[in-house]
């Protein structure tokens, strides 16, 4: 499917009795009001035949309007059929699947599935690339050499069969709408809308087969669920919907008021995770996939078993291979031709390292898009040197900005203004605010 390639805006099919226009669906949404089912098809089935301005239209309709639980309802099975559904039965009940809905510094994906495929599971994931300020698992995988992630369906079964793990991307073939209304939404400012984010999560998961299925909600100022009662919102009505369709659904609502680790950016993130696989680091991406597993029915002491073993480590190694990556290609992620550093302005501790900040500076950085099909810089980024609740004094090293492009080391001084230091030590707070299991 190509869409929005070709154009025949004033399409109109005769439905359930009546003429269905695109133009009389947006003016529906646009006023608040409900749509059927069909309607939702309509759009959905005709989403190549309509404009892009068409699509970006009711997409800002229901951003603005939202849906209600069956208008999601039907918008994500729409979206499922879009392209095939992948029949994951010959693997039985033990096929797993995780999700976010979009953080900053977040490689739990990376840890979790290859901890399930360690533990016997088969861990098969459709993932999505970055999005607003949130990074990507497609990104993130891509930025290693030879990967990749459009893979076919004959191609994902013969990788879950060899090694127990994949993870590839919405294709012609596999969630096509979610593939061109994620790009859309990226850079039309529709991608905060709980109804957008919940059929785009589900049609993936639904379309991508597995029997269980864990979801990581996040909330706080750099998710796009700013409000704990938001992300739960989200979090009930994505189980929902799951649990409707015959999966085992849950979800985690865990906080994205700082970064999760200490590395954002998409090659850095794989280096992060690695780190993690290797054994060489904790801190809260270990702490939140560990409580990511035990949803998913992996209990803690076997999810450090399977990392300190290096079992989880190999399984990721074997997917990336499996995947395309080139000889050595986990030895050698892109690097930043330059890099500058940001130091405290005073002594004390810090409170908070803003995600946002960070974010918003990765992706100016060349880290994520502005425009659909942008391409991306991968090996560009931030390293966070200190943690909430540290001691720093006066000029020292907080965050390495990694940068391509001469001038983008100015991004350094918005950088600086994502660190609050105060006189306070800060409370540890656990990550994990929420659960619905
Ligand atoms: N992840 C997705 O797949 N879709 C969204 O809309 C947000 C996060």
């Amino acid at each position: 499917m190509r869409y929005g390639a070709e154009t025949q805006i004033t399409r109109s099919v005769i439905r359930g009795g009546g003429i269905l226009r695109i133009t009389d669906l947006i003016a529906k949404k646009r006023r608040g009001e409900r749509l059927t089912a069909d309607e939702i098809g309509f759009w959905i089935d005709g989403l190549e035949t309509f404009a892009d301005y068409q699509n970006s239209a009711m997409l800002m309709a229901i951003a603005i309007n939202s849906m209600t639980e069956s208008e999601v309802t039907d918008l994500t099975l729409a979206m499922v059929r879009s392209g095939r559904a992948l029949d994951l039965s010959r693997y039985g009940e033990c096929t797993v699947d995780k999700h976010s809905t979009g953080g900053v510094g977040d490689g739990t994906s990376f840890i979790v599935m290859p901890v399930m495929a360690a533990e016997g599971r088969v861990a098969a994931k459709l993932s999505g690339r970055g999005l607003g300020h949130t990074g990507g698992t497609l990104d993130k995988l891509e930025s290693v050499d030879g990967v990749r992630t459009d893979l076919s369906e004959k191609e994902f079964f013969s990788i879950l069969d060899k090694t127990g793990i994949a993870i590839a991307g919405q294709t012609a073939e596999l969630c096509p709408a979610d593939k061109y209304l994620y790009a859309l939404r990226d850079v039309t400012a529709t991608v905060d809308s709980t109804a957008l984010i919940a059929s785009s999560v589900m049609s993936k998961k639904l379309a991508a087969g597995a029997r269980n299925i864990v979801l990581d909600v996040k909330t706080g100022k750099g998710a796009f669920m700013k409000t704990q009662k938001e992300a739960e919102k989200l979090a009930s009505f994505m189980v929902r919907i799951g649990r409707r369709a015959g999966r085992n659904t849950s979800a985690l609502i865990t906080t994205m008021d700082e970064p999760l680790e200490n590395r954002v950016g998409n090659a850095l993130e794989i280096e992060g995770a690695l780190e993690v696989l290797r054994g060489e680091k904790r801190g809260d991406v270990y702490e939140v996939s560990r409580s990511l597993c035990k949803a998913l029915g992996v209990e803690p002491e076997r999810f450090d078993r399977a990392i300190s073993s290096g079992a989880a480590y190999e399984k990721f190694e074997s997917m990336i291979y499996a995947q395309g990556g080139r000889a050595g290609c986990l030895d050698r992620l892109p690097r930043s031709r330059y890099t500058a550093v940001v130091t405290a302005e005073r002594g004390g501790y810090l409170v908070r390292t803003d995600a946002m900040t960070v974010a918003e500076t990765v992706l100016d950085a060349g880290g994520g898009r502005r425009r659909k099909g942008d391409p991306i810089l991968p090996e560009v980024g931030v390293v966070l040197l200190a943690e909430s609740g540290d001691r720093v004094e006066k000029g020292q090293p907080l965050a390495r900005l990694h940068y391509s492009r001469e001038g983008d080391g100015e991004l350094a001084v918005r950088l600086a203004q994502a660190f609050d230091i105060s006189d306070e030590r800060p409370k540890p707070r656990s990550r994990v605010v929420g659960e619905i299991v």
